[in-house]
């Protein structure tokens, strides 16, 4: 199985529920539009859509857009709740696109996700028309109060692998790629959840009970001990927060591509 079929697979498991999930997208989404500012009537593409978070936003502000994702359950959602958007599957690597047809290509927590980010940034610029701009949100890893949460998951489930992409390295890449007047600005959201077991249902959307069914059964008793004490403490001391941070990038084709 290659990464962009498994890519696809865990992205049509989320489908279903993915921006229940994932809360702050819809938010990201509306800022990432209001960031790349198209006009009225522009004809936007977004790559990565998802259920949609970055495309109805630049829908509500009249422009024309398609869509592409990767996951055909993602696709497929989105045409039927948004019938308006035209969208299709396609690999951001190879957009299904001829040379300049989009003045706005926008990828919310698209490019972090992708195996080589700078082909797909290559492939934003081809399809843009000179002048175009590229809007991209990438997340900012953001531990805050919750990192006796990390923490405790690191310890019974290890550690995520790979290096993540960088805003920095994003910058460089999007220069790279030929645009220029890269601009970046920051993102926090904050998500205030009511108490432990709502907090216990927020993981459980994300599929931890399935997780813990695979642990021995003292492993995962001493997991829900440690997880209680932890949110109990936490809602006592100043209350359970979901904190998550991202940065937004801006770009104008106007150069030559590089690299
Ligand atoms: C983290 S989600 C972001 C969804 C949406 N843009 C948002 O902001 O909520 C990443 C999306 O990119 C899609 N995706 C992953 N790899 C892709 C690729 N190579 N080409 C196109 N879409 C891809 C996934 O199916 C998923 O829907």
């Amino acid at each position: 199985m290659t990464s962009t079929e498994s890519g696809r697979r865990k992205y049509d498991q989320l489908a279903e529920r993915y921006e229940e999930i994932f809360f702050y997208v819809a938010d990201v989404g509306r800022r990432l539009v209001d960031h790349a500012a198209p006009a009225r009537g522009a004809r936007v593409l977004d790559v990565g859509a998802g259920r949609g978070a970055v495309a109805r936003a630049a829908l509500a502000r009249g422009c024309e857009v398609s869509a592409v994702d990767a996951s055909a359950g993602m696709v497929e959602r989105l045409r039927a709740d948004h019938p308006e958007i035209t969208a299709r599957r396609s690999d951001a690597a190879r957009l299904d696109f001829p040379d300049g047809s989009f003045d706005v290509v926008t990828a919310g927590f698209l490019v972090q996700v992708l195996a080589e980010p700078a082909v797909a940034l290559r492939e934003f610029r081809r399809v843009l028309v000179p002048g175009g701009t590229v809007a991209i949100s990438l997340e900012r890893p953001t531990i805050g109060r919750l990192g006796w949460l990390h923490e405790l998951n690191r310890r019974y489930f290890g550690g995520q692998s790979g290096e993540a992409l960088t805003a920095d390295r994003l910058d460089e890449l999007l220069t790279e790629a030929g645009f220029d007047r890269v601009t970046r600005t920051d993102l926090d959201i904050a998500k205030p959840v009511a108490d432990p077991a709502a907090l216990w249902d927020w993981l459980a959307l994300q599929g931890v009970q399935q997780v813990l069914d695979g642990l021995p059964a003292g492993k995962a008793d001493a997991f829900l001990d440690e997880f209680l004490a932890g949110a109990e403490h936490m809602h006592t001391h100043g209350g359970i927060v979901l904190e998550f941070g991202a940065t937004l990038h801006r770009a104008v084709v106007t150069g030559q591509v590089r690299g």
